[in-house]
């Protein structure tokens, strides 16, 4: 262990989230302070709980952060002057939101988390959780003007919006005010690589329990339609080395398995791998444009995704993380599931 891990002191907002927990137990077990910022006691209980159900024996501090105070955590930054390193996984990762709802929580957290940043006397980075779907943002066009941004909201939805405006807003407070940054845009995150251990029933999980149900009529996309996955222990690596990698200073890094096969071809697996029926009916991907599917022959942006793509396999050969996906035709996507409501939980045929 060298001298900057023992110093290490991670402060996590969203701790008790899926991407949160698994990031915690990362940090933890790399040897880092760890103090989780939760929104109530109760969540802070639930993510010690799971730690140590996952083998942490070592302890990690707990503090409460209210996103509507004037000071989101009690004593502000001299509070926790020691952190060195702050990573943003907080955020609601819900489709259906009002714009007010949706800009509240994901533009507002990443503004005040800035402020928050801000006042720390030994920080080296902020790792901001963005989207594969809404990083790459220009920060010069902040401020957005009311215009610019009710038309977004209304093209996009509410969700996907405000991911896009505190991708954007996360850099301009950065630059504004010399906060190193590091942007980490996974693809759909799914469960734990080894267990597939998710709790996390949205977008793509969605369309597997309904086939589970036998209420999906129609499967989304086609075989041009790519929508690629990452495992959560996967993207916790990356974001634990990330922070103290110096190269990772001011990078955008997209986060993904490259073998993930198309989505029509992933659900045709996913849905024979559970025994379930496979609906013969394609939906245009038109049609299924809330959820976050990527159509593979072209979109604008995809020239920086190209190459955060390349920096992210850089960093991970510099870290020396393991590509650990698995098949995810067979393993990660249905192991998502883990346990549809009311069932037995999932066998693994692949093992
Ligand atoms: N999961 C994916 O497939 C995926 C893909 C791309 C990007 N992302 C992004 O990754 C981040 C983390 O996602 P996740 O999957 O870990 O989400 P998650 O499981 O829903 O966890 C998010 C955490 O943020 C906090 N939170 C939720 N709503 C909040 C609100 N309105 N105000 C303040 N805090 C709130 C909660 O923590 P407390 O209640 O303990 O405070 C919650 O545990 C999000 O920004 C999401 O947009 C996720």
């Amino acid at each position: 262990m060298t001298s900057h891990e023992v110093s290490r002191h991670a402060l996590v907002f969203g701790a008790s989230g899926l991407v949160g927990r698994h990031l915690v137990l990362t940090l933890a077990e790399a040897g880092a302070d760890v103090t989780v910022a939760v929104r109530t006691a109760a969540s802070g209980a639930r993510v010690e709980r799971w730690l140590t159900e996952h083998g942490l024996s070592r302890s990690i501090r707990t503090t409460i952060v209210d996103f509507d105070a004037p000071e989101i955590i009690a004593g502000g930054p001299a509070a926790l002057s020691s952190v060195t390193e702050i990573h943003n996984c907080a955020g609601s990762y819900r489709f259906g939101m009002n714009a007010q709802e949706a800009r509240t929580a994901n533009v507002g957290i990443v503004e005040k988390v800035m402020d928050f940043a801000e006042g720390l006397p030994h920080l080296q980075r902020v790792v901001h959780v963005s989207g594969y779907r809404v990083g790459g943002q220009d920060p010069a066009t902040v401020p957005w003007s009311d215009d610019h941004r009710t038309a977004l909201y209304k093209e996009l939805g509410a969700y996907e919006a405000s991911k896009v405006e505190s991708d954007a807003i996360f850099q301009a407070r950065a630059f504004e005010r010399g906060i190193p940054w590091t942007i980490v845009n996974p693809s759909s995150v799914i469960g734990d690589s080894v267990t597939g251990e998710s709790d996390q029933h949205i977008g793509l999980a969605t369309t597997i329990e309904q086939m589970w149900n036998g209420t999906a009529a129609a499967l989304p996309g086609d075989e041009t339609t790519f929508l690629p996955v990452v495992t959560v222990d996967y993207l916790a690596a990356f974001m634990s080395a990330a922070a103290i990698d110096p190269d990772a200073a001011g990078k955008a890094y997209w986060i993904l398995d490259d073998a993930t096969p198309p989505l029509a071809d992933l659900l045709t697996h996913v849905g024979r791998h559970l025994g379930a029926g496979v609906p013969r009916v394609r939906m245009p991907v038109g049609v299924i444009k809330a959820a976050p599917a990527v159509d593979h022959q072209g979109r604008s942006g995809d020239a920086h995704l190209h190459v955060g793509r390349s920096l992210s396999d850089r960093l991970r050969r510099r870290a020396g993380l393991q590509t650990r996906h698995p098949d995810a035709r067979c393993a990660g996507v249905s192991r998502t599931v883990g346990r549809p409501p009311g069932r037995a939980p999932i066998r693994r045929r692949h093992d």
